[in-house]
């Protein structure tokens, strides 16, 4: 076929350098400079009808469900609707009430989860309005939708997903925008987050510039049999994505937690044996996630950090990894980033297949 995976050892490692042009492509064409709004015509509603929704619930499975998590964050702070995000897998089981006020948004690279799709049609069965956010064009569940945001990531092959997750969370950035600017996300903070969004691709670019290092701190964490990956607030979708890639290809265990939630609990677990990815973005909650990291240190578990050089994390003797910093709703797609290629370094050095990893499919089109 015409794509291969060229001059990269995997179609993983190639669908995470084209990431920054990925990006460009999904918002290409939405964004309004002037009035610092979205411009999203495939999703088929007006403004008093945009207006009308007063919550919205995020469908997808795996990766898919994560980054939802991380747009469910963007539509409640730019647009104050109550939004959540839900294992698509799980909804249909649970007899779910669908409200005619509710805009439901499944989210899917492939378009074929079969666990996404029946949830869209039990939403849709009940009367709820359904738009998708996916990836490949004409696929069944961008038909089964009343409308939605294509991601225009390009194909992906690797198992792994890379750049369509990227392109999700900014795809639910534009949706954020557009239901933020019909409500009170005033006009500047629109154009301060339009900026945001068109700084993206350099950033994403100067992360992958950063590649060997990212390939040194994976070759300590490869070592490990069992990870903790953690995070708080709009910093935990990214933990749980982060976890997600290392089970997926290093086979390694790797658990997602709220960095808050570990004196709960697993702080039992922390040991030489057993490092920690923390990711601690330059926020409200840096000195709380700071003081969590001399918890671990102090029982010796070994620190990465992904982080903002303007973090200072004190004596903590952890790896640090810097990514630039944007707006605070944007910054985790560029937390994002250094977790896939920890995840792509460790499973390279254990010598595993990176793009069909055991016992997995690229789509799940099975109950
Ligand atoms: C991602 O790395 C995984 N392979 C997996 O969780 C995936 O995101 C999930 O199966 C959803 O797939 P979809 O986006 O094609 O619906």
């Amino acid at each position: 076929s015409s794509y291969d995976a060229g001059e990269h050892d995997s179609f993983m490692h190639k669908e995470m350098v084209e990431q920054p042009a990925a990006a460009e492509r999904v918002l290409r064409g939405r964004l309004d400079e002037r009035f610092g709004t979205a411009h999203l015509g495939g999703l088929g509603m007006d403004a008093r009808e945009t207006r009308a929704i007063r919550r919205v619930k995020i469908l997808g499975c795996g990766s898919a469900y994560y980054v939802g998590q991380m747009g469910a964050a963007l539509v409640e702070e730019l647009a104050r609707i109550p939004a959540d995000a839900e294992a698509a897998s799980e909804f249909r089981y649970r007899d779910p009430i669908i409200e005619p006020d509710t805009l439901y948004v499944a989210v899917s690279q492939s378009g074929e989860t079969l666990d996404t799709l029946l949830a869209v049609q039990e939403v849709r069965r009940k009367g709820g309005r359904v738009i998708g956010l996916v990836n490949v064009v004409g696929s069944a569940i961008a038909r089964e939708c009343d409308g939605g945001i294509y991601l225009h990531a390009g194909p992906e092959v690797a198992v792994a997903s890379t750049k369509a997750l990227t392109n999700m969370f900014l795809g639910f950035a534009l949706l954020a925008l557009q239901l933020g600017r019909v409500r009170d996300l005033s006009i500047a903070d629109g154009k301060r987050l339009i900026a945001g969004l068109q700084r993206i691709p350099e950033q994403l670019e100067a992360v992958l510039a950063r590649e060997d290092e990212i390939a040194g701190v994976a070759a300590r964490l490869a070592e490990a049999e069992s990870l903790f990956f953690i995070g708080r607030v709009r910093g935990f979708p990214v933990a749980r994505e982060g976890a997600q890639k290392f089970k997926e290809i290093s086979y390694r265990h790797a658990e997602a937690y709220q960095t808050s939630e570990l004196k709960h609990g697993p702080l039992a677990l922390i040991s030489e044996a057993v490092p920690t990815v923390a990711v601690v973005p330059y926020d409200e909650l840096t000195d709380r996630n700071v003081g969590a990291l001399h918890e671990i240190a102090a029982r010796r578990g070994p620190l990465v950090v992904v982080t903002h050089a303007d973090v200072d994390l004190g004596d903590v003797d952890a790896v640090r990894i810097d990514v630039p910093r944007n707006e605070r709703e944007l910054d985790p797609i560029l937390l994002t980033l250094p977790l896939q290629l920890l995840a792509y370094h460790a499973a390279l050095l254990l010598g595993h297949d990176i793009d069909k990893p055991r016992n997995l499919a690229k789509s799940v089109t099975v109950e």
